[in-house]
């Protein structure tokens, strides 16, 4: 059936903006927008947008020149919005250089769609929308969620306070927000109830969160590990996870979770940039190399298993040799199971961009070469001591290779198998029988069906 009005969101960057989609959808569904596949379907396409590396403007600019056509072919019917961090760190000049575009909302302003379409309609009201209103979004958006698949985000934090010289999200996110307890418990029963098994908790800097105790806890304030507890009391949330994380905001109630919280799975994503304490410094990351390991250290010691991942950016600006070999050695130390790694890209205002001896695209390009290899081997190491064993894996979908589900390891993996249709978006016990660098393959164990024992269910 057609949907009252089409809407097609196109998704770029990190898992918040992966969030903010869904919520828009989720704020748009009451007034008759459902999704379509294709932009040319649509009555209302979003572009949410990410501005964290280069180009990403002009990639926008060149979307919307497409869009711009199918806006045409429509009889000037379509509206196109733009949202997200381009949006917000360069709005005005969207709305100039693009005539097609209708509204541009910043990722803190979105709430306020339905009200500015509206207006649209009525050619009355501001079709530029880029204030930081974190708290009044939260509060204005519908409790209702749906749910794509057993996996769902949770947002629980926002913003960033800590400046590091390279990073816009301080800029195009705002100071950082924390959400109340009470908002994020009742989310995530709404999220069980919408069907999801595993709940991420996310936020630009998600341990840096802080939240007012509820009452009857006898405790003022949590911290991020004491609210990763209570939400895994919730009956139905089978696995949890979070991210992203700083170094800093590694406190012992969060390490201690990953002892102790049966339903926290064994993966910590933990950004480091650079193994230099110099280009740490340089960074503004506020801790030195020997003060991550120190946090890997004891991050094993509470879950030997953990999986760790990580963020790297090869040549900031006056990174030399030295400084990207101190780097490969504590990739060595640690061993990830995955991770990024980036090219260093100047972003418009921030103090990165104007530091003198920028490093050449040639020496980062090998730079990134190089590490990317090393990891890759990481991967594969850390894959291939898997095989053998038993894992808990939550099938999402078909994968579309020779008609195997893909699923999650609880390690973060992907998995594919063999499993019977019903067994979609469920938990399964899997023999893993085969590793890659980027994959596993296994064999599900039949009537496996993996359901976590639960002590203390809040209701
Ligand atoms: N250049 C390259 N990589 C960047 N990141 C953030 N800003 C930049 C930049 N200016 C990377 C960091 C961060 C990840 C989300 O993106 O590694 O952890
Ligand atoms: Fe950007 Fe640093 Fe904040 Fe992460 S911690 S969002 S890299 S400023």
């Amino acid at each position: 059936m057609k949907p009252l009005r089409g809407l097609y969101i196109r998704t770029y960057g990190c898992q918040m903006n992966v969030y903010d989609s869904d919520r828009m959808r989720d704020i748009l569904a009451p007034l008759g927008y459902a999704s379509v596949d294709a932009p040319e379907l649509a009555d209302l396409v979003v572009l949410n947008t990410c501005h964290i590396r280069e180009k990403a403007t002009e990639k926008v600019f060149s979307e919307l020149g497409r869009l711009r056509k199918h806006k045409e072919a429509s009889g000037e019917r379509m509206r196109i919005v733009v949202a997200g961090c381009v949006a917000q760190a360069e709005g005005e000049e969207i709305m100039a250089r693009q005539p097609a575009v209708d509204l541009v909302v910043g990722p803190q302003a979105y709430h306020r769609l339905p009200e500015m379409l509206a207006r649209l309609s009525r050619k009355t009201g501001d079709r530029l929308e880029v204030d930081f209103d974190v708290v009044q979004k939260f509060d204005q958006l519908p409790a209702h969620r749906h749910v794509n698949g057993p996996s769902a985000f949770l947002s629980v934090q926002e913003g960033c306070d800590k400046f590091c010289t390279f990073c816009v999200v301080p800029y195009t996110r705002g100071a950082e927000h924390s959400r109340g307890t009470d908002a994020i418990t009742a989310e995530a029963r709404e999220l069980v109830r919408a069907g999801a098994r595993e709940v991420v908790l996310i936020g630009q800097n998600v341990n840096a969160w802080r939240g007012a105790a509820p009452a009857g806890s006898g405790d003022d304030t949590w911290g991020f590990g004491r609210l990763i507890r209570h939400i895994s009391k919730i009956g139905g949330v089978d696995r949890l996870r979070y991210s992203t994380s700083h170094p800093r905001d590694m406190d012992d109630e969060l390490i201690d979770a990953h002892a102790g919280v049966e339903a926290l799975a064994p993966f910590l994503h933990l950004p480091v940039q650079s193994g230099s304490d110099r280009v740490l410094a340089a960074m503004n990351r506020k801790h030195t190399a020997k003060e991550y390991l120190e946090i890997i250290r004891q991050t094993r010691t509470a879950r030997p298993d953990i999986a760790i991942t990580s963020d790297f950016i090869v040549g900031f600006p006056g990174e030399t040799e030295a400084d990207f070999e101190a780097t490969l050695q504590l990739v060595r130390d640690v061993r990830f199971s995955q991770a990024y790694a980036f090219k260093y890209s100047a972003r418009p205002g921030t103090p990165a961009a104007g530091m003198p001896s920028q490093v050449d695209e040639v020496t980062k390009d090998r730079r990134l070469a190089t590490l990317l290899a090393l990891l890759r081997q990481q991967a594969f190491e850390f894959n291939s001591a898997t095989v053998g064993k038993v894992l808990p894996v939550l099938f999402e979908t078909r994968s579309g290779r020779d008609g195997l589900a893909r699923g999650y390891s609880p390690y973060q993996q992907v998995v594919h198998a063999e499993i019977d249709p019903d067994m979609l978006g469920t938990m399964v016990d899997v023999e893993i029988t085969s590793a890659g660098q980027a994959s596993l393959q296994g064999r599900a164990r039949l009537g496996a069906a993996h359901d976590r024992e639960l002590d203390g269910v809040i209701e």
